[in-house]
């Protein structure tokens, strides 16, 4: 599968949503996440997101966030069609501990 990563949190920038082939992405407050039994690997994402969030689970290091993934994509709702990403979304591209900001 692949997953939405930390420097998703408040960019946001949906991108990824357009072109999900089987629409399995999951709208939070300040991120989306990815449902790990809905996506096909299909890669087209990843090259798509201007904060380069999206990751394959083959990465290292991304064992937190595979968790996160899969816990809020059961929760939150379904989105498949892109809107305007937060008005400050490029200020957040690249902060550090982006944790700290996340918000179900
Ligand atoms: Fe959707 Fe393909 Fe990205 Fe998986 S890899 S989330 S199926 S676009
Ligand atoms: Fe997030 Fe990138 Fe999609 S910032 S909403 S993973 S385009």
């Amino acid at each position: 599968t692949y997953v939405v990563t930390e420097n998703c949190i408040k960019c946001k920038y949906m991108d990824c949503v357009e072109v999900c082939p089987v629409d399995c992405f999951y709208e939070g407050e300040n991120m989306l996440v990815i449902h790990p039994d809905e996506c096909i690997d299909c890669g087209v994402c990843e090259p798509e997101c201007p904060a380069e969030a999206i990751s394959p689970d083959t990465e290292p290091g991304l064992e937190k966030c595979l968790t996160l993934n899969a816990k809020h994509a059961d929760i939150w709702p379904n989105i498949a069609v892109k809107r305007d990403p937060p008005p400050d979304a490029d200020s957040f591209n690249g902060t550090p501990d982006k944790f700290a900001y996340f918000s179900a």
